[in-house]
């Protein structure tokens, strides 16, 4: 009994010495401890693993003192057939004396195939490792114990009483290593499959980034294939978006209204492509069927743009630049805040342009003339007509922006229309 205690209490003890081991390092120790206290030359551990066509035991450490052994996975089903899997099976400790004349009366049977290159079992101690619930974690499968001499001896029958309560310390320990294993192993598994996602997440980023991309070029492309229809106006249509970005920031606007307008003021007059060529190109008045083919340029514009979800705002401006806070501008003759807010915000912009512009019959005016016409008027324009006092209010406060946007985005000398 006193035998029994000690060994037990030594077990626990060398278990217990190492409580962050992994799993290989402890059943390596286990094996060696369970080998030095039997004599024992070989043996093997193994750990009950389950899939979908059953239980089976995989060896996990094989020690030999003669020859270099290996257990790299190598498995065993746990059936009767063999010793390990009969010990793995039933839970009962097997004692043999001669694995190669095994009683024929057992089930099980020593299988050849398992036996190490240039070695011969001969005694085994085969013992169940179960965790305090009493379920069957492991086997331990010791080889050849040896006696005075060199010789093999049997293994003793009382080791055989003692293991029980030893193996369950011992496998309550290696269930519990064997379950921070998995738990590492999950771990590592979830960190590389949120890496992954987070790859992924970076990866549709960079294409959102190119659709928008080629979004903003396609409307910026559909923007100049338009003017090519109209007097060719060079950066007419990039500073549009400038002014009437600017004026919709300096307003206050939400920064997706801010962020919209900057690309669609630009379509503003993309209806012209529709637009009779005829009308379009002539030089001089035009009558009043022309007049109102001219501007059908607004209604053109939207039919083209409304289908488009992302140029909706783009569509309203294209119909509603030309609208009049009396409501005397076409084509709706649309009133004060019933005109979109945005096309409010392109009739300044595109008019002061306009102004600054070189044009066939015009010298391009300066700032200071430019915005003395819009804040005061000239014969052929009425701010209080035109525009939204409040666009108007924020021009005059602001109108050193809309010069510098001009002189820096101003067309380069020669590229003024002919
Ligand atoms: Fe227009
Ligand atoms: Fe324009």
């Amino acid at each position: 009994m006193d035998y029994q205690h000690n060994l037990a209490q030594e077990f626990l003890e060398f278990v217990e010495q190492q409580p962050r081991q992994s799993l290989t390092q402890l059943l390596s120790r286990v094996l060696r401890k369970s080998r030095m206290l039997t004599g024992a030359e070989a043996g093997t551990i193994f750990i009950v693993r389950r899939k979908r066509s059953g239980a089976y035991l995989q060896a996990v450490n094989a020690q030999n003192d003669r020859i270099r052994v290996n257990a790299s996975d190598f498995e065993v089903p746990v059936s009767n057939k063999t010793i390990s899997g009969y010990v793995g099976g039933t839970g009962e400790t097997v004692i043999i004396d001669d694995v190669y004349h095994i009683d024929a009366a057992k089930p099980y049977s020593f299988n050849p195939a398992y036996e190490a290159k240039n070695y011969k079992s001969i005694t085994m101690l085969c013992f169940p490792l179960k965790n305090y619930t009493n379920h069957i974690i492991g086997v331990a499968q010791l080889i050849n114990r040896l006696g005075p001499g060199g010789t093999i001896i049997p293994f003793d029958p009382h080791m055989a009483a003692i293991v029980g309560p030893v193996a369950r310390v011992v496998g309550t320990s290696i269930e519990r290593t064997d379950m921070m294993d998995q738990i590492r192993h999950k771990n590592k598994v979830l960190q590389n499959r949120n890496r992954q996602l987070a790859d992924q997440r970076s990866h549709i980023g960079a294409l959102q980034e190119q659709t928008e991309e080629a979004f903003l070029l396609s409307v910026g492309l559909l923007a100049r294939a338009a003017e090519i229809h109209d007097e060719g106006t060079g950066n007419h249509i990039v500073r549009t978006n400038e002014y009437s970005f600017f004026i919709a920031q300096h307003l206050g606007m939400p920064k997706e209204f801010c962020d919209e307008i900057h690309y669609s003021a630009q379509l503003h007059d993309v209806g012209k492509m529709s637009v009779d060529q005829a009308v379009l190109k002539k030089k001089g008045r035009l009558d009043d069927l022309e007049r109102a083919e001219m501007d059908r340029h607004t209604t053109y514009g939207h039919q083209i743009l409304c289908d488009s979800p992302r140029l909706q705002l783009a569509a309203e401006i294209a119909l509603s630049h030309h609208e009049k806070w009396a409501g005397t501008g076409y084509p709706n003759g649309l009133g004060g805040a019933d005109i979109p807010v945005s096309a409010r915000i392109v009739q300044v912009a595109d008019i002061y342009d306009a102004l600054r512009s070189e044009r066939p019959y015009k010298a391009g005016f300066s700032h200071e003339k430019a915005m003395d016409i819009i804040l005061n008027g000239d014969d052929r324009l009425d701010p209080r007509e035109h525009f939204d006092p409040r666009v108007i209010e924020l021009f005059a406060d602001t109108h050193l922006g809309f010069a510098k946007i001009w002189d820096e985005l101003k067309d380069p000398p020669g590229a003024a229309p002919a």
